[in-house]
């Protein structure tokens, strides 16, 4: 089985004034994947970006993009993000009147599909449709805001996750991830992978943390993020 640890920097705390460079930078950092978090006022209480910045940023890095949305409803904008360049695709189940329908239409769309669970939403949704899945992801906060805390209880439903997650390899061969996102640090990163995540979102914690004596601006963070793995 596949352990490796992906570390997806959550554009949402970048400097949106240079985020062409921020990514390039934090990418260059030893960073995996850009988490592109879109809100729309809605859904949550927030508003952020859409596929026109997507599009913007698709040229700048070969990295994989991580479209979570937090909208509602889905169907709509998926196509739209995937034409834009996204390569995974996630929504909450709230968000959509057909959970199938949604995963099958980012599939059809070109992209790996994924369900967002909030701290309280049961994982049930998955039960009937792990075949159209490619990536879990646990919220440890409530959606809408960079820099919260971690909620402790996130950490017995990452071990619930990745108990399904290996029940159905072992059935299927056949790997999802599991990620985690809201209040991930280098303090708390090791137990979290030690649940059962093997990707995860940062987004105050790396871009909160730049240093101008850093070749990359972003090298000794993810530096400490992977320290604290390494003793997983
Ligand atoms: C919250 C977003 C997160 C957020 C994480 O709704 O989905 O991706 O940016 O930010 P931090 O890492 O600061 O909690
Ligand atoms: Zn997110």
């Amino acid at each position: 089985m596949d352990k490796t640890f992906r570390i997806a920097p959550s554009i949402l705390s970048a400097n949106f004034a240079k985020l062409g460079q921020e990514i390039t930078d934090v990418i260059k950092s030893g960073t995996d994947i850009v988490h592109f978090d879109v809100m729309d006022n809605h859904y949550v209480p927030n508003l952020t970006i859409g596929p026109l910045v997507c599009e913007a940023i698709r040229p700048v890095t070969d990295a994989i993009i991580d479209v979570h949305l937090m909208v509602k409803p889905v169907d709509r904008i998926i196509p739209d993000f995937a034409k834009a360049g996204a390569n995974i695709i996630t929504f909450h189940p709230e968000g959509s009147e057909h959970i199938d329908r949604s995963l099958s239409l980012v599939r059809d769309s070109g992209c790996k599909s994924g369900l967002v669970f909030n701290p309280a939403t049961p994982l049930d949704y998955l039960d009937h449709v792990m075949d159209k899945i490619d990536m879990i992801l646990l919220m440890s906060v409530n959606p809408g805001f960079g820099g919260q805390k971690f909620i402790p209880e996130t950490l017995n439903k990452l071990r619930i996750a990745r108990q399904k997650i290996d029940a159905y390899y072992e059935k299927t061969g056949r790997q999802i991830w599991l990620e985690v996102d809201g209040g991930v640090n280098a303090n708390n990163i090791a137990e979290i992978a030690k649940a059962g995540a093997d990707t995860f979102v940062a987004g105050s914690a790396i871009f909160g943390a730049g240093k101008d004596t850093d070749p990359n601006h972003y090298d000794t963070v993810v530096k400490s993020l992977r320290a604290s793995l390494a003793t997983v």
